[in-house]
């Protein structure tokens, strides 16, 4: 496994640290590639939504890379997802060369977030939760706003990316994982960051006052939290952008990006 995963992300990639949960997991589809006896290829599969299944953790080991591994280790996945019934597959990646790979296996994309970064902020209350019976209404105002369009009409969290329906926000609201002002006119999605140090908004609605507002609120929430600040997630073009600059975010000329793609099966 360590030859799969040394050279990923400068050698923090996250395979490691699920590996054995992903071997023992059975609610989802773990496939290993192997030639002559070694492991050189790894991928997984896992149900997300109806019919929609997410596909991760592609890893071909260096040594057998630009051989056709992973585009055939894709294919096997595709055609055992299309076999279990699923009619979409759907995955995140960071990285141009897999970006490549699927655009030319026919996937679409569904969306690309860069990442704005704020500091903690000491000095007032995180946002509101709303409650899950408020899922209906928060639906009605979001549909209103341009922000779902620039997302494609997804919630994408680096886990899943899910269709923006009543229940997907009943469900984030249960959990705990939505943060509104104005009533709803600004809402965000928020879970912690991968390495567990920072607030990730990973979708973000609202303009002008009421998102300003909001924005302040997550860097509260990150002080609070003794994080160091928040990773919002946007897409170019998102009708905030000017709102998120003038509440302390800022996002690099060259940012780092996580592309959402999704594949008819
Ligand atoms: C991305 C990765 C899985 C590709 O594995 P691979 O077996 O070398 O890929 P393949 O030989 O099947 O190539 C398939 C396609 O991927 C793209 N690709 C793969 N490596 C590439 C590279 N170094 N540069 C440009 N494109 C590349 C190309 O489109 C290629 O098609 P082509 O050969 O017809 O041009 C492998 O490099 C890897 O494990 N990287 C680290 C982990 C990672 O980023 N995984 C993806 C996360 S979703």
């Amino acid at each position: 496994m360590a030859s799969i995963t040394a050279d990923v992300w400068e050698g923090h990639d996250y395979l490691p640290r699920v590996f054995d949960d992903w071997l023992a997991d059975p609610g989802a589809w773990f496939q290993a590639a192997e030639l002559e006896g070694e492991l050189v290829g790894v991928q997984r599969l896992r149900p997300i939504a109806a019919g929609v299944a997410w596909y991760e953790g592609l890893r071909v080991a260096s040594s057998h890379r630009r051989q056709g591994l992973a585009r055939a280790m894709l294919t096997a996945a595709a055609a055992q997802a299309r076999g279990l019934g699923f009619r979409e597959l759907r995955l995140a990646t960071a990285n141009p060369d897999a970006i490549s790979l699927f655009q030319s296996a026919g996937f679409r994309l569904l969306v690309a977030p860069r990442v704005w970064r704020g500091r903690r902020l000491e000095g007032d209350e995180p946002a509101r939760m709303p409650a899950p019976g408020d899922a209906g209404r928060l639906l009605a105002t979001l549909q209103q706003d341009p922000a779902i369009a620039a997302y494609g009409g997804v919630l994408a969290n680096g886990e899943w990316a899910l269709d923006l329906d009543a229940e997907l926000l009943r469900r984030l609201a249960d959990e705990g994982a939505l943060r509104v002002t104005a009533g709803g006119r600004a809402l965000a999605a928020v879970r912690d960051s991968w390495d567990g140090d920072g607030l990730w908004a990973y979708f973000v609605s609202g303009s002008g006052a009421p998102l300003q507002d909001l924005l302040l609120a997550l860097r509260f929430e990150a002080d609070t939290l003794g994080m160091e600040g928040v990773n919002l997630w946007a897409p170019d073009g998102h009708p905030g952008e000017k709102d998120f600059a003038a509440t302390g975010y800022d996002s690099e000329s060259e940012p780092f990006r996580i592309s959402y793609f999704a594949l008819r099966l």
